[in-house]
């Protein structure tokens, strides 16, 4: 364990290829997708009324691009997320816009009741996003690495995460009802008609994903990424339990 104290991950000029090196999905695109480990794993809905915390997280939520995203950090801010070149790199050989906005984010873990969703999904050391994709913003195509992290210390020093990717996880809530031109990919699947409250999850070192709005609409989503604890796990046990039987209820949490 010491000895991974002076490990550092070596991206080159790429997350893409670096995070893809290290995933143990297929990226077989010509395969049916299936839920679960495959792609995403749906985890429960959460009723409640998420109007009020919505309005208070808009105003603060800033348009971001890749290199960012973070800056609601002052460290990352003021020293440059470590990231960024490599992610970059990544755009520019694509012919994308490297400073192309991605989402509206803000740090939202000062909200009570998203912090409720995070206790009811049992996470530990969690940071709570509010984000906010809106007409014409995406997400382009990766496998997360959850760069602000302070565990990560904005470095590419290995941390226990990367050797055990269980011990942590991220969970998205969307919160408002899907609407046309919305896009969230993950792997071969399409997370597509979700309800306000939709809580989904994804193996993160292993799955790809990719998102944008196309159309008129704004697609608030909570992000909620986490130590896993028991309940955590018991929560994703008896998700993926309800995968294995079809027709089987969603897990509901009232709030
Ligand atoms: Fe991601």
């Amino acid at each position: 364990m010491d000895a991974s104290k002076n490990e550092y991950e070596d991206w080159g000029d790429s997350r893409w290829e670096f995070t893809k090196s290290r995933s143990m999905w297929h990226f077989d695109t010509k395969k049916p997708p299936s839920l679960g480990i495959d792609s995403y794993t749906p985890v429960c809905r959460f009723r409640a009324d998420f109007a009020e915390s919505i309005a208070t997280c808009m105003p603060c939520a800033r348009a971001s691009s890749w290199g960012t995203r973070n800056h609601f950090n002052k460290e990352i801010a003021q020293q440059g997320l470590y990231t960024a070149t490599a992610e970059e790199q990544d755009l520019i050989r694509a012919g994308a816009d490297p400073n192309a906005e991605v989402f509206h984010r803000t740090a939202a873990e000062d909200i009570a009741l998203f912090r409720k969703i995070s206790d009811t999904l049992g996470m530990d050391d969690s940071m709570i996003k509010f984000h906010n994709q809106t007409c014409g913003q995406m997400l382009h195509t990766h496998i997360d690495n959850f760069a602000a992290r302070p565990e990560r210390e904005n470095s590419f020093k290995v941390t226990e995460m990367d050797r055990d990717p269980s011990s942590m996880r991220r969970f998205a809530i969307m919160l408002a009802d899907w609407q046309l031109g919305q896009i969230f990919q993950i792997g071969n699947a399409n997370f597509t008609q979700w309800r306000a409250g939709d809580c989904i999850t994804w193996e993160w070192m292993d799955m790809p994903h990719s998102t944008a709005n196309m159309g008129w609409w704004d697609r608030p989503m909570l992000q909620i990424t986490g130590k896993v604890t028991e309940k955590t796990q018991w929560l994703m046990d008896a998700s993926l339990l309800n995968l294995s039987k079809p027709g089987s209820p969603m897990i509901e949490f009232n709030l």
